[in-house]
């Protein structure tokens, strides 16, 4: 088979490493890619949101199945596109995809169907919406209804952060139309998960956990990014809230989708708070999560092309998955500055360096190959250092040690991804 991978990060590189090592693939292709990727697949400079110019690209070159990565080409109806040009590809329909692309949306259909969640209200004026928050005090959650690369959430601690984020959102437009909404919600305290799933529909095969790390720096601290590591299996959470999560939360609302008339087909990542009682739903993304593909394709031992192709053939029941018993373990290498501006272009040395060394791989998140052959910053994350190992904190040392042999002008990383669930 042919495929075609569109997205340019770490998530994607991943994955066209993981399908690269099916033997179904003759040829794989990402659109645009980065240097990294480069390296397994033929990479071409077509953007994620043209979708006319992948169509052509796709029939031209005869690819039988695409993948799609982030989540800007899914709600621009990349999915419904290509099926109405009678072409095979992997993801939900814009409608399907609303339930990332709209938190008001996945609040409301949560709401409906009594999945559990933190409790909310949405405002679209900024006053209304000041007054709630005075009411209720803080910590509380402000949330962008729309789209805004993981910058659209303020845990706010103190009141007048409260407010400078509503004035952000509601009044100066910072967050363009993504902001001129606003859900308001109850601040969740416990253990953050992640749970991936492949659905079609009602059927859902949810992977191994992974926990993500948010904020840039150590301890949590800071603001939030795309996440700077990761790491899979999270032994720390009890696996009676991972069974309940999938039991209460994701067949639920996959069954809730196919209610709707907008059955979900594709990778639902749900991003959950493990309170006390029981998980609760933070949020859904419509795609693979980044950093958290890193960690769970190294420990995935079916064949990937083979999940998609069951998938849509309507026979997702028949997959069952196999795991690693190992660890994975992921460190972001970030660009000085990132998540705020970044410099790019900036050269990286020491790859060769761990090249070939046995459960370790550096992903490509934000990298070009220049005319030399030199690989040089284009991202605000720029590698994701991933390593496998018997357990959390031996793929931690390999991880971090592959990272010490790496370097960039201004990289930081977290130094302490993994920790919760090794101390
Ligand atoms: P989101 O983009 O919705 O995943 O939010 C980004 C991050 O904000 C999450 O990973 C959490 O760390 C935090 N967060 C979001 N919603 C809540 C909540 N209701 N309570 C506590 N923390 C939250
Ligand atoms: N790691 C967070 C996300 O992919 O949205």
């Amino acid at each position: 088979m042919n495929i075609l991978v569109i997205g340019s990060g770490g998530r994607e590189h991943a994955l066209v490493w993981k399908l690269a090592q099916s033997p179904r693939v003759e040829k794989l292709y990402c659109a645009p890619g980065n240097g990294g990727i480069a390296q397994l697949a033929e990479c071409v400079a077509i953007p994620p949101n043209d979708i006319p110019g992948l169509i052509q690209f796709v029939k031209q070159k005869d690819i039988d199945l695409t993948v799609v990565g982030p989540e800007e080409p899914l709600l621009n109806g990349i999915v419904n596109q290509f099926a109405a040009a009678g072409l095979s590809i992997y993801g939900p329909s814009r409608e399907a995809a609303m339930i990332e692309g709209s938190k008001s949306y996945a609040k409301q259909l949560m709401k409906k169907y009594n999945i559990p969640t933190a409790a909310y209200e949405e405002f679209t004026d900024y006053e209304t919406a000041w007054s709630y928050v005075q009411q209720h005090g803080v910590p509380i959650v402000i949330k962008a209804d729309g789209l805004a690369a993981g910058k659209g959430v303020v845990v706010a601690h103190t009141l007048d952060e409260a407010r400078v984020a509503l004035e952000q959102m509601l009044t100066a437009g910072a967050y363009g139309k993504a902001g001129a909404k606003v859900v308001i919600e109850e601040f969740l305290q416990g253990e953050e998960l992640t749970l991936l799933s492949f659905v079609d529909g009602s059927a859902v095969v949810t992977m191994e956990p992974a926990q993500d790390h948010k904020a840039v720096y150590d301890g949590d601290l800071g603001p939030n990014t795309g996440g700077m590591g990761c790491y899979s299996p999270v032994p720390h959470i009890p696996d009676v809230m991972i069974k309940r999560a999938v039991k209460e939360i994701i067949q639920p609302v996959a069954q809730a989708m196919v209610q709707e008339g907008t059955p979900f087909r594709g990778i639902l990542y749900t991003g959950l708070m493990i309170t006390a009682d029981e998980p609760k739903v933070i949020e859904f993304n419509a795609r693979f999560g980044d950093p958290e593909t890193e960690v769970i394709l190294p420990r995935l031992k079916n064949d990937l092309v083979d999940i998609f192709i069951k998938s849509l053939s309507g026979e997702l029941n028949e997959v069952t998955l196999e795991w690693s018993e190992e660890s994975a373990l992921t460190v972001i290498m970030a660009s000085e500055g990132y998540p705020g501006r970044y410099q790019k272009n900036l050269p990286i040395t020491g790859l060769e360096r761990v090249n070939g060394v046995s459960d370790l791989w550096v992903f490509h998140a934000g990298t070009i190959r220049d005319e030399k052959g030199r690989y040089r910053t284009s991202g605000g994350r720029v590698l994701a250092v991933t390593a496998l190992g018997d357990s959390i904190a031996e793929a931690k040392e390999k991880a971090y040690q592959g990272v010490e042999q790496i370097s960039f002008p201004g990289a930081h990383y977290r130094t302490d991804i993994g920790d919760r669930a090794i101390k």
